[in-house]
């Protein structure tokens, strides 16, 4: 152990010798690096914070899917003999992170638009496209056509792969539905996902993400009829148990900050929390609404000013970071992250995965280019998909491995934590477990 890790350890409230507590564990994992993200192990955005919040040469105790105690390796040797077999892990100085937590995702959609990005390779913009009717209405017609089943085996493909890099924790959208019944399926869908493969889904509404087109006239605009709609399903689908959050894209081709307004108010009403598609390819305050309402998250954010961002600081706002997106659409207007460390507003990274601006679905990648595109540290797109991720989705429990938390880790094969960020394509898991349990198959 180096010397402050074993300077932390002392000081933790969890480490204790007490005999019954270090001989009732369902599992033990020894001889392992620990990436914590944990404050209580010196993770933090301060100067003497300790990278990652690693504890070197540890041994964490697993009860009934919780994470029950975490301490030094030469704790828990004397005790290991009450223990069989199957119950410990040596991982051989292998690093641990918690599962990673994949905060902004639309996996759930049917069809492709391949046609889009080849008509981008020609010089269309993706506004162009959507304003000829292609685009996220091109989606919903499809999502709207596929049946459940054929949604679901079309949207578990994407899941799954994410999960094989060591996703344990998703947020799913709807938003390609655009009617009561195609958004309830999308919803169905996502939470039929998290049952089957036993990860944690967060469902997000996301009906206001397009006019849908038999709202679009040329006479009249009718995206106020369409908003008073959206509002009324949300209670609805969440009398049903489908909502965990609502969201909206806010923009000038999108909807307004009012028109957001009026969908806010009545999840406001529900108790249930609100984030937002904010400032991607303008600046029409979407953040600032976001941060009135107390919201999770405000998502992309190239064009967020500092004004904005202090009001997301204040608010203790998440800024999701989409560098798939950016990537996709060629962006050049690179999000304001200097402004966002120096405000200290916590930064989670996410695919977006989604069919027009980011068919991405590898978590790994988004953190590379995170870190290439976006130049933010290693430390923090990792902190970005474990620990801000799960601020991200309002999960307190998860995102870092402190006792008490659920016990979603994942196992890695690299030298440094670094290493995640820095390699492209090459998936170098060891093993997943989820609320205390390895996953069979990775
Ligand atoms: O997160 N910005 C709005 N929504 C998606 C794109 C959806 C689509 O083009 O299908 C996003 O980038
Ligand atoms: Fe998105």
């Amino acid at each position: 152990m180096n010397h402050s890790s074993a300077q932390i350890l002392e000081k933790s409230i969890n480490t204790t010798d007490d005999k019954d507590i270090l001989t009732s564990f369902d599992h033990i994992i020894i001889n392992a690096n620990l990436a914590t993200f944990s404050a209580q192990y010196g993770f933090g955005i301060c100067t003497n914070s300790i990278p990652y919040g690693q504890l070197n040469n540890a041994a964490i105790g697993i009860k009934n899917s919780s994470i029950a105690w975490i301490g030094g390796h030469n704790q828990i040797t004397a005790h290991l003999p009450n223990y069989q077999h199957h119950q410990i892990t040596d991982v051989d100085g292998k690093w641990i992170t918690p599962g990673l937590i994949d905060c902004h995702t639309h996996i759930v959609y049917g069809g492709n638009r391949s046609n889009e990005f080849e008509a981008r390779l020609t010089g269309a913009s993706y506004q162009d496209i959507a304003a000829q009717g292609g685009g996220i209405v091109s989606t919903v017609t499809a999502t709207r056509a596929a049946s459940i089943e054929s949604l679901f085996a079309q949207s578990e493909k994407r899941l799954l792969a994410l999960m094989k890099e060591g996703v344990t924790s998703i947020e799913i959208k709807s938003g390609y539905g655009l009617d009561l019944d195609t958004e309830r399926k999308m919803l169905t869908v996502a939470r039929q996902l998290g049952e089957k493969y036993n990860i944690h889904v967060s469902t997000t509404y996301l009906a206001a993400h397009a006019l849908p087109p038999e709202y679009k006239s040329h006479m009249q605009d009718r995206s106020d009829d369409y908003i008073e709609q959206v509002c009324e399903w949300l209670p609805i689908l969440h009398s049903e148990g489908l909502v965990d959050a609502v969201d909206g894209f806010c923009e000038n081709i999108a909807f307004s900050t009012e028109q957001i307004r009026r969908v806010f108010e009545v999840a406001r009403v529900l108790g249930l929390p609100v984030k937002l598609h904010s400032e991607q390819l303008s600046d029409i305050g979407g953040s600032a609404l976001v941060a009135e309402y107390k919201g999770l998250s405000s998502d992309h954010l190239e064009h967020l000013s500092e004004d904005d961002i202090k009001k997301m600081a204040a608010s203790d706002t998440v800024a999701v970071l989409l560098p798939g997106a950016f990537y996709t659409l060629r962006d050049t207007k690179l999000p304001p992250i200097e402004a966002l460390r120096r405000h200290q507003v916590p930064m989670a990274v996410s695919t977006d995965c989604n069919p027009g601006t980011s068919p991405l679905t590898s978590l790994l990648l988004a953190m590379n280019m995170g870190c290439t595109l976006f130049y933010l540290t290693t430390e923090e797109v990792l902190a970005g998909s474990t620990v801000y991720a799960a601020q991200a989705l309002g999960l307190s429990n998860k995102g870092k491995i402190e006792v008490g938390c659920d016990a979603d880790l994942v196992l890695w094969d690299i030298a440094r934590p670094a290493d995640l960020a820095y390699q492209m394509g090459l998936n170098p898991i060891n093993g997943i477990m989820v609320q205390g349990k390895w996953r069979e198959t990775v």
